[in-house]
């Protein structure tokens, strides 16, 4: 007999599964090239049970939902108000590829857009790092808040970077501003390598149920982060995780999220749980169209509304 979580779950993605609204991302040649059909949920409570329907272990590369646990490991290294100097916490109302630079002080407005995870990706470690050292503390960090060894795409990496000339240029302007101080080129694809990092829903709804707890992995008992960085990272992404759809998110859904261009989109709710959810075509504004409509489903039914 199945427990009733896991058969509501099921019940969500098939009733979502004929909706082929979107389009996968195309500007990264290789996402384009993802199964479209790929549909995946996954919830993981703060006690570190998981529940998964679907694609939950399909590998899909994390992109932009690396941002906030990234935004989380350079707070840890460098501490906040070091990076509140080169990034702000301002929604931008913009899309994710704006420059969306603040008046006066030029900072990137918020850590969700890629001016500002680009920005926040070049502090981690210390101010000697080399893109190495800062690739390398992005896997081992999302690696202990997944709770297993993840891995970078490498055609994924490669098939971005051969097209980067956004990001090089948000990243160019970011250094002749002294926002950045460091080789441009081997900070974007030092960025780009961290946005390669492959994951499972599974994945996600763990790293997630670890911002819900307060810092504490819920599946390995280890503390990843103290309890303030969670909650700062939790309302940074309330704020701005969903970019110009932040505002409309967060009054439809009310549920903190990040949603990255393979497909995933991470949502946490504070003590209670982290979800998960991967399918490729995405909506105008770059977030996962069935993803968000399982979203609209947990918010509605199971009373997940912040609000
Ligand atoms: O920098 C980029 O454009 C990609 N590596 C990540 C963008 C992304 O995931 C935007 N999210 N919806």
């Amino acid at each position: 007999m199945k427990t009733p979580v896991p058969d509501y779950l099921d019940e969500v993605l098939d009733s979502l599964r004929a909706d082929t609204g979107g389009a996968n991302a195309d500007y990264i040649p290789e996402l384009a090239e993802a199964d479209p059909e790929r549909f995946g949920m996954a919830l993981t409570t703060t006690l570190g049970r998981t529940y998964a329907a679907g694609d939950a272990d399909t590998e899909f590369s994390i992109q932009s939902i690396s941002k906030p646990f990234a935004y989380a490991a350079a707070v840890i290294d460098r501490g906040l108000d070091r990076v509140l100097d080169a990034v702000g916490v301002e929604p931008s109302g913009e899309a994710f590829n704006e420059l969306s630079l603040e008046g006066g002080t030029h900072r990137p407005m918020n850590p969700m857009i890629n001016a500002g995870a680009i920005t926040t990706h070049a502090l981690l470690v210390g101010p000697d790092a080399g893109q190495d050292d800062r690739v390398d503390r992005a896997v081992a960090f999302f690696s202990r808040l997944a709770g297993r060894d993840l891995q970078i795409d490498e055609r994924v990496c490669a098939s971005e970077l051969a097209s980067a000339h956004r990001n090089l240029a948000i990243a160019h302007m970011l250094r002749t501003y002294g926002i950045l101080d460091r080789d441009v080129p081997s900070v974007v694809e030092g960025y780009t390598r961290q946005c390669s990092i492959l994951v499972s829903v599974r994945d996600l709804s763990v790293m997630a149920a670890t911002l819900a707890t307060g810092g504490i992995q819920p599946v390995t008992g280890e503390r990843v982060m103290a309890p303030d960085i969670a909650q700062h990272v939790m309302a940074v992404m309330a704020a701005a995780g969903m970019y110009d759809a932040a505002g409309d998110w967060l009054t439809r859904v009310g549920i903190p999220a990040k949603s990255g261009v393979a497909g995933g989109i991470v949502g946490v709710l504070p003590d209670l749980v982290g979800i998960g959810t991967f399918s490729p075509r995405l909506d105008s504004h770059g977030n996962s169209r069935r993803g968000r409509l399982v979203f609209e489903r947990l918010s509605r039914d199971m009373g997940m509304h912040l609000f």
